[in-house]
């Protein structure tokens, strides 16, 4: 039995009624929001700013915020997500070349800190930052969008870092992002995930409470 947490993923909602969905992922036991910020530059599409993360703050003061950076200079923003009321920042890999700085200011923020990794970036370049992180986010599909299909291919990095931390006993979450459903989930936590992220998946389904659960369940 694997404790597996399910994070829907915002960008999936509707955009017109944000603070109803919020409150439907409450009321269905979500425990983590999963906000996608997106610069127009790193990737090629435009979300949030931290106005959003605030906004969704207040419409769900216990809710923990996880907040997936894919801009650049990620480290000018840190700040201003923190008063907004993030309670996690995953920044990518390929953003900055300050990723010591951006690690330590995020800590110093009393953040939880994740650093991300594109679906061709190599894991090893993550290997010596592995035991200053709360969490790798390993992207299954390419940054930028919801709603792509998962790249089976990325299993093995999944493996790679399961067997990693394990092995060196560094006890971070692995969290995968991008096309993640009940059954590419299932795959993912068999590969050593713990984290899965679900926006399409989440926000269609007929029932996001029955859609939690069975997400949260495939660690059983
Ligand atoms: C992609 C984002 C993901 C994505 C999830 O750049 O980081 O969070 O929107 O959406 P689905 O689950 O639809 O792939
Ligand atoms: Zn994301």
């Amino acid at each position: 039995m694997k404790k597996i947490t399910p994070e829907p993923s915002i960008i999936a909602a509707d955009p017109a009624h944000i603070a109803e969905e919020v409150k439907k992922c409450e009321a269905a036991g979500v425990k983590m929001l999963h906000i996608d910020i997106m610069d127009g530059h790193f990737v090629p599409n435009l979300t949030y700013g931290p106005s959003m993360v605030a906004a969704i703050r207040k419409v769900a003061p216990k809710m923990e915020l996880d907040v997936h950076l894919m801009i650049y200079q990620p480290f000018d923003w840190i700040e201003q997500f923190a008063r907004a009321g993030a309670n996690h920042i995953t920044f990518h890999l390929e953003a900055t070349e300050d990723l010591e700085d951006t690690i330590a200011f995020i800590r110093r923020c009393n953040l939880g800190v994740g650093i991300a990794l594109r679906p061709e970036t190599s894991p090893t370049l993550l290997l010596k930052y592995l035991d200053k992180i709360d969490r790798v986010l390993i992207m299954t599909v390419n940054p930028g969008f919801g709603g792509q299909e998962f790249m089976e291919e990325m299993l093995p990095k999944i493996q790679f870092f399961r067997e990693k931390c394990d092995m060196l006993n560094i006890p971070i979450s692995i969290q995968v992002d991008g096309g993640i459903n009940l059954a590419t989930g299932k795959k993912c936590v068999k590969a050593g995930a713990s984290h899965l992220v679900a926006g399409t998946s989440f926000f269609k389904a007929p029932d996001y409470k029955q859609m939690y659960e069975d997400l949260a369940a495939l660690g059983k």
